[in-house]
């Protein structure tokens, strides 16, 4: 799952992943986090997710990073925003009626370029990403957020019956990376229609994710 991977995903427009809507669990759980009205809300690995423009008519500020620059102007094509693009340290900014996208790797995006954030909505990001690859994501994410609180939504599934992404990420692992920072209250469990491609069962949660 190197960078080429989610590049040539977003070339070929392979994108089975992008909702087209709010998300659901999003949409129910938000509020039980808790965050100021008018708050920060950073969303790693955004793609041109809609749930950014849900944040958005909420009254949130959203800031979000993504690999692929294709993604990144199709989702301000797509709302009929003209961004304001110029450069943060490693990252290249989009800017446009309080969204802010950061074109370039999450790895490479520092506490100073992000800057303040309220809270983390983390869907299809962590569960995106090879077993080795998301520690140290969750760490990062933990560093440059101030461990701010996060909205997590997970797949289970038997992960010997498909390959991801998505990646099972099951309670321990969860639990693993963000437990020590964190309290964790599993919100919502509920059945995947369809399971993982048709072909797996799966389920999916929504994690409330608040500072010790
Ligand atoms: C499964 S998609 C989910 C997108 C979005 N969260 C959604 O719900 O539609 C994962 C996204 O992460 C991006 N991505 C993968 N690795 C990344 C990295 N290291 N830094 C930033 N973005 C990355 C991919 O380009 C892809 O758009």
């Amino acid at each position: 799952m190197d960078r080429d991977f989610w590049l040539t995903r977003w070339q070929n427009n392979q994108i089975g992943f992008h909702e087209g809507v709010a998300n659901s669990l999003l949409v129910a759980h938000f509020a039980d986090l808790g965050v100021p009205p008018g708050g920060r809300v950073f969303v790693p690995l955004c793609g041109k997710s809609q749930d950014m423009c849900w944040l958005g008519a909420q009254g949130f500020k959203v800031v979000g990073a993504e690999l692929s620059r294709l993604a990144v102007e199709q989702f301000f094509a797509e709302q009929g925003l003209t961004p304001v693009v110029s450069w943060s340290g490693q990252m290249e900014r989009f800017e446009a009626e309080g969204v802010t996208l950061f074109v370039g790797d999450i790895f490479d995006l520092d506490q100073e370029t992000l800057g303040s954030v309220d809270a983390v909505y983390d869907r299809a990001a962590l569960v995106a990403l090879p077993a080795p690859l998301r520690e140290r994501y969750a760490a990062h994410l933990v560093a440059v957020t101030a461990a701010a609180r996060q909205l997590l939504v997970t797949f289970e599934y038997d992960q010997t019956r498909q390959s991801g992404p998505p990646f099972s990420v099951a309670e321990p692992e969860v639990r693993a990376l963000y437990g020590a920072t964190h309290r964790l209250e599993r919100a919502e469990t509920r059945e995947v229609p369809g399971g993982i491609r048709g072909a797996c069962p799966a389920r999916e949660s929504v994690w409330l994710i608040k500072r010790h």
